[in-house]
């Protein structure tokens, strides 16, 4: 979908009073377009300009950990950036490294006219057979050779996997050798920055001389658990917010919430969570609400939770210029708004017309952000909060859809100090994610901050789960979920999702149903809609797909506890809780490339069809015993899930929200070919900050052959196994896809007990 130039689909669906929103301050002549193509010439003169530049090797390189190097550019170094990496470790050793250093150049600006001014740039010769991944958020194939990716927040509705770059950056490569050995490679930088993959692999960056952190490890999985050791993990979500969630831009009046949350319940669709967009707003301000259309929002709020779901409200963080608003007063005279060059607040349009902007890159700000975000929690009382089009997005006639890069940040020093625009803007979404997550985890202490973000940066997964933005209701964007979520993954974000159906456009029923079988496995689950599309509930699209989306979401229910083991080990160690399928066997050429299947952990395998026509998964199988298995009436819509021979999966009952019906425990059990499987199982209170405290139970479960038989047995840590909990026992073995109910068994003798024939 091409965007006109000076019109933003997203404000043309708005109702926004266009005019109001495309006022605007006129740029200032001489200064830079914003636009990452600053960075990617690529054409002839810059390849020569690089040619003729003098590579230098690193001016000294640093372990971190084992296998984790600092090389230090030998143009300067500012120190690591304390936004997303830690320092050296004293005394650490490198361990035996393969990759060689990298080698850092600063390539001169073009001629006196060059605005820019030249860049830096590091390049890194790679093997041949070596696949290249991560790189953050984009549109495409999984494998990311031969690409160009620029990481430079920009709000794209309706991309598509020509654009270079999408809401969120991530300087981070992640590379596969040909043996299966694997490599990862962060530039420290935070400015507009380009990856280029075309050829070996080159970070371009405009702004000072950025250094590069390299990781080796043996396998792909320890590369992306090494990053989190550097930028942190996610905090273990509320349990809730693994449950299906239910948006549309928007769902107003209040009544209107009620009504399709009822008829969830009604037609037996297991859903959480409902999302509530700008439109319950006064006028676009943030903080505030219409009257008409949402009189009493707690009491939606206490309405909503008796009914089993929680809600989650939206901010955005363009404050209307409107004198009359005590927001936006605030924010001017509390010294809160990013100022533009010439010193006073920059403004832009968004939804509400003109709008000046928290600088979130400043503490003072953040707290009084977090602070209006307590008094919401008052005034709505939310259960977890979405922040959006913070790029910031900024629309503006000309094809600019952001601050210019000369607007100015007063940073904290430990950010770096005050600096400009362009050094910030990649920042900006995470500092809003954190300062609003501080907001969340104050207003309620004894519970678990839930914040969804759009943009977001290289470790800003400590602050918020995310979602590919404005995607279209279409076959390529459908195919272009899974790659996109598990590079995501790669790039240290495990909690991401799409929207489920399509942003832009209408849904077939076909498509919806599709879309809502893969959905419903991905670690984010919510289902979404633009304003002026037709209905997108799955009701809506007929019998066929209602009854798939009500199989599919079953099916995420049904798998609960094993996806909130995987959230476990996402938050403890930071493995994605999906994986590539070559994280499997990464040696395996034929794997590379896999786009339409993923790893759900460990041990279960789902593979998808993603085209119109209905064809079978294309992807090859890794090695091993990977059996197919169902847990429901047979629906051709639904990707085919397979157990890992040797596995034993934790599930639950199909039960509406997590918090409803009995705690009864399942296990599917996929012996390997001796007889033996292992499982693992996370428990605690499910909210709350004591899943660290010893309020939880992490439990083994083991089955081993004796004799003619199995013997079950667990070891638990952490709260007591209870004596009378029955564990309902399934075996999955080659003879169907239908796995066999061998009964309840107690497992509290430590003993265990022997399967029943
Ligand atoms: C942006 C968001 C979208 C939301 C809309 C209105 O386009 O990406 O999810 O519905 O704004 O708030």
């Amino acid at each position: 979908m091409t965007t006109p130039k000076d019109t933003n689909p997203e404000l043309a669906m708005s109702g926004a009073d266009p005019a109001a929103a495309r006022e605007f301050f006129p740029p200032t002549p001489g200064l830079p377009p914003v636009a990452p193509r600053m960075v990617q010439r690529h054409g002839k003169e810059q390849a020569r300009r690089e040619r003729a530049a003098s590579w230098c090797s690193p001016a000294s390189s640093e372990p971190i950990h084992a296998g984790t190097i600092r090389h230090t550019n030998p143009f300067g170094d500012a120190g690591p950036n304390p936004a997303f990496v830690r320092a050296p470790v004293p005394g650490s050793d490198a361990g035996p490294t393969r990759l060689p250093a990298p080698e850092f150049a600063h390539v001169p600006a073009a001629s006196p006219k060059d605005t820019v001014g030249g860049y830096h740039a590091a390049r890194i010769p790679i093997d041949a057979g070596t696949s290249l991944y991560a790189t953050g958020e984009q549109a495409g194939p999984l494998l990311r050779n031969g690409r160009s990716v620029a990481c430079w927040a920009a709000d794209v509705p309706g991309y598509t996997d020509t654009n270079e770059g999408l809401y969120q950056s991530h300087p981070w490569v992640v590379g596969v050798r040909a043996d299966g050995s694997a490599f990862g490679i962060l530039a420290d930088t935070t400015h507009c920055c380009e990856i280029d993959l075309r050829d070996t692999i080159v970070f371009r960056a405009l702004g000072p001389a950025f250094s590069v952190v390299v990781i080796e490890r043996d396998h792909p999985q320890q590369v992306v658990e090494a990053l989190a050791e550097l930028t942190g993990t996610i905090e273990m979500p509320p349990k809730w917010a693994l449950g299906f969630q239910q948006s549309r831009w928007s769902y107003d009046p209040a009544a209107r919430v009620l009504e399709v949350a009822r008829n969830f319940r009604e037609h037996r669709l297991p859903c959480d969570v409902f999302w509530i967009d700008i439109d319950y707003m006064d006028g676009f301000r943030v903080f505030s609400f219409d009257a008409d259309k949402f009189p009493d929002p707690p009491a939606l709020g206490a309405q909503m939770n008796d009914l089993g779901f929680r809600v989650v409200w939206m901010l955005d963080p363009g404050i209307k210029a409107d004198p009359e608003y005590p927001l936006f007063r605030d924010c001017v005279e509390g010294n809160h708004a990013i100022r533009a060059a010439d010193g006073e607040p920059f403004r832009g349009a968004v939804w509400p017309g003109l709008c000046v902007f928290p600088d979130f890159m400043r503490a003072e700000t953040r707290t009084w952000w977090a602070d209006r975000v307590v008094k919401f929690a008052e005034d709505s009382a939310f259960d977890g909060i979405w922040v959006d089009m913070n790029e910031p997005a900024v629309f503006s006639p000309g094809g600019t859809t952001t601050m210019r890069f000369d607007a100015r940040h007063d940073a904290d020093e430990d950010l770096g100090g005050p600096g400009s625009h362009e050094r910030y803007h990649n920042l900006y979404g995470m500092q809003m994610a954190r300062a609003t997550q501080a907001g969340v985890r104050a207003a309620h202490p004894d519970r678990r901050p839930f914040v969804l973000t759009r943009s977001n940066f290289l470790g800003g997964h400590r602050h918020a789960a995310t979602w590919t933005g404005d995607n279209v209701s279409d076959w390529d964007h459908l195919r272009w979920t899974i790659p996109m979520i598990l590079n995501l993954g790669l790039s240290g974000q495990p909690f991401a999702g799409c929207d489920i159906g399509g942003f832009m456009g209408d849904a077939t029923p076909e498509l919806f149903a599709r879309w809502m079988g893969i959905g419903a496995m991905l670690p984010f689950a919510r289902a979404h809609s633009a304003k002026g599309t037709k209905d997108h509930e799955p009701w809506s699209f007929g019998e066929k797909t209602l009854n798939t989306s009500r199989r599919a979401l079953e099916r995420r229910m049904r798998l609960m506890p094993y996806f909130y083991t995987l959230f476990h080990e996402a938050a403890t160690v930071g493995t994605p809780v999906c994986r590539p399928l070559f994280f499997a066997d990464p040696a395996n050429p034929a794997l590379r490339d896999a786009d339409a299947s993923f790893l759900l952990g460990a041990d279960l395998l789902v593979r998808a069809s993603v085209d119109e026509a209905g064809s079978p998964c294309p992807d090859p199988m890794p090695s091993g015993a990977w059996r197919p298995f169902v847990l429901e009436d047979p629906d051709a819509d639904l990707p085919v899930l397979r157990a890992r021979a040797g596995s034993i999966i934790p599930m639950g009952p199909a039960c509406q929200h997590v918090a409803d019906g009995p705690d009864e425990l399942t296990l599917l059990i996929t012996p390997d070919e001796h007889g033996n499987a292992t499982g693992r199982l996370f428990e605690d209170a499910g909210d709350g900050p004591e899943w660290t405290d010893g309020e939880r139970r992490i439990t083994e479960f083991r089955l081993a052959a004796e004799g003619s038989g199995h013997r079950l047995t667990l070891a638990s840590t952490g709260w007591i196994w209870p004596a009378d909990r029955g564990v309902r026992v399934l075996v999955l073995t080659d003879a169907s896809t239908t796995p066999t109910d061998r009964g309840a068994l107690r497992l509290d003798d430590p003993a265990g007990a022997i399967l029943p024939a």
